[in-house]
């Protein structure tokens, strides 16, 4: 996804009058083909020779040869101008103006003053992030969740899909096992808060891409679901848009097929035209439901920033709340920030790192983005994940259908800013939708600890390995190491005594070691659940690997310097004192450059070695008490 340096923003939808027939075709090539064509497509056709795209048929052949590639030229085009609000004339008129403002340098903030918007700050098990998740448990069954996943994962450089990867090797839960089994937790959980509501299943929707849709399919197919229904869960694929070849929009021909307009993402901005045009939304406005949740693909901790944030939204009535983390000033991740214009416009969005600073200078801020008394900026660090209220998110999409304004980010050849070194597109983020909002509108936040909240995996091991000490990795080494830090610390605040971490280097990033501690979603989805569920005298050493899994399952006085992995089926009603000791399973580094290891290991530079463990497994409905030592 580009960075918002040099980018301009807008989106509009334009209306031109009938063509002028006197006017012809303008083009000799196109002119003598058009007998292979539609009439829809010779609509088409002269949609573009009126926008000035004849260079796309200067080279076209005599009719009789090509004559296939042209039809399929024709139908690529259909596509193209069904998948864009307004049609493939509005992509080239938003484009020119996009383009014509970035030759310019006009800068998209002008006129806006920043200030810092309404919103929570929450912090973890005390009473108000107790509360909160309460009555966000309560309102999970009245929500939709909505998976943008259709990236094409660039930095990651994975060969597979993201969805597919590990989020931690211990158990080696992909990441879309993990939501689909959250979600299935929420309701399940949120179904029993509110009795009556029993049989509601939370819908997931997935947006995918042609780089991720059959292999996403395929992922959720070969595992059932991962226990959800298959009619709770929609495929939306987003189409991409075409390239543009110069400043005055000229499209783009795909260098190797010049039958064919090149073609490139244009972001997961797409997700709420897709939704809008799905009928989705009022099904879902029809049988009661009340908020959407949009998250990402690659975030193992952001179930258990759920069910607070979404008590904020409900407590506080917000139509839009940004999910954020702490943000250092002048850190590089985006900052939530209300602007204000001069003309009364009134917004509270993401504003990129590189723009806050500067425009907060240029409006008598002369320390730009600094920190406050909480040694943070004021402006919270934006980590995309949007819950909306569902009301006003239709009566919003009704107006714009879905359209999210859009940035153009070329990279010009030269200062002359006439050419590019390669193509460019128009793009949209996910996060813009409320920059279209009123005033009125209710915009706001829920800040939450990172370690609790936010561990993206999306960078390589080489470019982790090269991020200045102290700044996030991102990598698949971060983000498990962020998954066992975060169960460690819940642990820690419901009163287990946790060995500190030890640190280390897997692919040259440097980690803390925490003892490897996973529970399923099912066992403990808000503070709450674990203090119920961990009690008495516990303590877990650093070596440690201890892996829940049930529903049902209460562990008193825990002892543990080793392995522990218990299994039980939610029928199964598990008390256990366990006393354990034995070599455990312990990390082994692994050469990232080593292809003869599978690409999710080595990815990480370890791979866990299983010495020795303690399983204990529950498969038959009943009662069990257990109180054992075990020392090998
Ligand atoms: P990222 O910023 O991680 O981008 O997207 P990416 O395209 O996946 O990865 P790079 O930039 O090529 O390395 C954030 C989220 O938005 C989704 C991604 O799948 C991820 O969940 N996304 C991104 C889409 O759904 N569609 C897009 O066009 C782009």
């Amino acid at each position: 996804m580009a960075t918002a340096e040099s980018t301009i923003q807008k989106f509009s939808t334009v209306h031109v009058d009938e063509a002028d027939d006197s006017q012809g075709w303008a083009s000799p090539p196109l002119e003598k083909n058009l007998g292979l064509l539609s009439t829809r497509q010779i609509e088409l056709a002269r949609m573009l020779i009126e926008e000035a795209q004849q260079h796309l048929f200067a080279h076209w052949a005599e009719p009789g040869i090509d004559d296939e590639k042209k039809k399929s030229f024709f139908d690529q085009v259909e596509k193209l101008d069904a998948s864009y609000p307004g049609g493939l004339r509005s992509y080239i008129h938003n484009a020119r103006q996009l383009l014509t403002d970035s030759k310019a340098g006009k800068n998209p903030f002008d006129g806006f003053t920043p200030s810092v918007p309404a919103g929570e700050v929450l912090s973890f098990g005390d009473e108000n992030f107790i509360k909160f998740e309460e009555a966000g448990i309560k309102e999970a069954c009245d929500a939709a969740f909505v998976l943008v996943a259709g990236g094409l994962g660039e930095r990651l450089g994975y060969g597979g899909i993201k969805l597919a990867l590990p989020s931690e090797t211990t158990t080696g839960t992909c990441f879309l096992q993990v939501y689909v089994e959250s979600i299935l937790a929420l309701q399940e959980a949120s179904c029993k808060q509110n009795e009556g509501n029993v049989d509601r299943h939370i819908p997931l929707v997935i947006m995918t891409s042609d780089d991720t849709h059959s292999r996403t399919q395929e992922l959720l197919k070969s595992n059932a679901y991962f226990g959800m229904k298959s009619n709770q869960v929609h495929l939306l694929k987003q189409e991409k848009v075409a390239c543009l070849a110069d400043t005055d929009a000229n499209l783009a021909l795909d260098p190797s097929e010049k039958y064919k307009i090149q073609t490139k993402p244009h972001g997961h901005g797409d997700v709420h035209a897709l939704l809008y045009s799905s009928g989705l939304l009022h099904k879902w406005q029809i049988s009661g439901l009340k908020w959407v949740l949009f998250f990402q693909d690659t975030n193992g901790l952001l179930f258990k920033a759920i069910p607070a944030s979404l008590g904020v939204s409900a407590s506080k009535d917000f139509h839009v709340n940004s999910l954020a983390v702490p943000r250092k000033a002048k850190e590089a991740i985006g900052g939530i920030t209300q602007l204000t214009h001069e003309d009364g416009r009134r917004m509270v969005i993401n504003v990129e790192y590189n723009q806050l600073d500067p425009l907060l200078r240029a409006t008598g801020h002369v320390n730009g983005d600094v920190n406050d008394e909480t040694g943070y900026s004021p402006y919270p660090g934006n980590i995309n994940q949007l819950i909306l209220r569902l009301g006003p998110y239709i009566e919003e999409l009704s107006k714009t259908q879905g359209a999210i304004t859009e940035f153009v980010n070329p990279k010009y050849k030269d200062s002359s800013k006439t050419s590019f070194k390669s193509s460019t597109r128009l793009e949209c983020m996910m996060q813009d939708y409320p920059r279209t909002l009123l005033p009125s509108a209710r915009v706001g936040f829920t800040v939450m600890d990172t370690w609790l909240a936010y561990a993206p995996v999306k960078s390589n091991p080489e470019d982790a390995a090269k991020v200045p000490k102290g700044n996030p990795y991102h990598s698949a080494t971060s983000g498990e190491m962020a998954i066992y830090r975060a169960h460690s610390q819940i642990l820690r605040k419901v009163g287990v005594k946790i060995e500190d971490p030890q640190v280390g280097i897997f692919n040259g990033q440097e980690v803390e070691i925490w003892p490897r501690i996973v529970w399923s979603p099912n066992w403990a989805l808000t503070f709450l659940d674990v203090k119920k569920k961990l009690t008495g005298n516990c303590e877990i050493s650093q070596k440690s690997t201890l892996v829940v899994k049930g529903a049902n399952i209460h562990i008193n006085d825990l002892s543990l310097d080793g392995a522990l992995i218990v299994n039980a089926i939610d029928q199964a009603e598990v008390k256990l004192s366990p006393h354990v000791q034995n070599n455990g399973w312990i990390f082994e580094h692994v050469d990232y450059k080593d292809t003869s290891i599978p690409e999710e290991i080595r990815i990480r530079g370890f791979a866990i070695k299983k010495n020795d463990q303690t399983i204990l497994t529950y498969d038959q409905p009943g009662k069990y008490c257990v109180q054992f030592h075990s020392v090998s």
